[in-house]
């Protein structure tokens, strides 16, 4: 999909790919999903709602939003969230991510967001971020964390056995 309008400055390393219509509305689905469940979040404390929508490699769509928590550091972001809701009904292939808040300013995932996400994304799969103006940017996984730690780091290691773990 093109994204030729960016919320935010921050996009060096964001991408613009070409991609057919019905990938296109798959894209718009999940926009209009993270949109939506963003209205669920529970933000009273920074007041900053934020909605995530993804695709499994089986095309199904599962939703999260953030969570936050009067202890401040029990919240949880939407993105993981979103994940844990699919891992939850089993599925740990994800090929893409939505990220939607109604900030001017794209939102992009916090740092422990983007460990979770190379750990159920690939690292060419992309994230897309948008927000209540249209405004959309395309990030690749592994350029949203680079040289990440994932499970093929274990899987290498003479250390640990993870023979039992068909998932890896
Ligand atoms: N938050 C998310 O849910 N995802 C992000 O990518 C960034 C931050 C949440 C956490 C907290 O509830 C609020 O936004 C402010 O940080």
């Amino acid at each position: 999909m093109s994204s030729n309008k960016t919320g935010n400055n921050n996009n060096e390393k964001s991408c613009q790919t070409t991609v057919d219509s019905s990938e296109d509305k798959q894209w718009q689905n999940l926009y209009s999903k993270a949109k939506q469940v963003s209205e669920n979040a529970y933000a009273p404390y920074s007041k900053f709602k934020v909605g995530a929508a993804l695709i499994s490699e089986q095309g199904e769509v599962f939703t999260g939003c953030n969570v936050e928590n009067a202890s401040y550091g029990l919240t949880v972001c939407a993105e993981r969230n979103c994940i844990a809701s699919a891992v939850a009904n089993g599925t740990t292939q994800v090929t893409g991510l939505v990220v939607y808040t109604a900030q001017k300013q794209l939102t992009t995932p916090c740092g422990a967001c983007r460990q979770v996400i190379a750990e159920f994304m690939s690292p060419n799969a992309h994230v897309h971020l948008v927000n209540h103006l249209g405004d959309t940017q395309q990030w690749r996984v592994a350029d949203l964390l680079p040289a990440a730690f994932t499970p093929q780091n274990l899987k290498d290691s003479s250390h640990t056995d993870l023979t039992h773990d068909n998932n890896l």
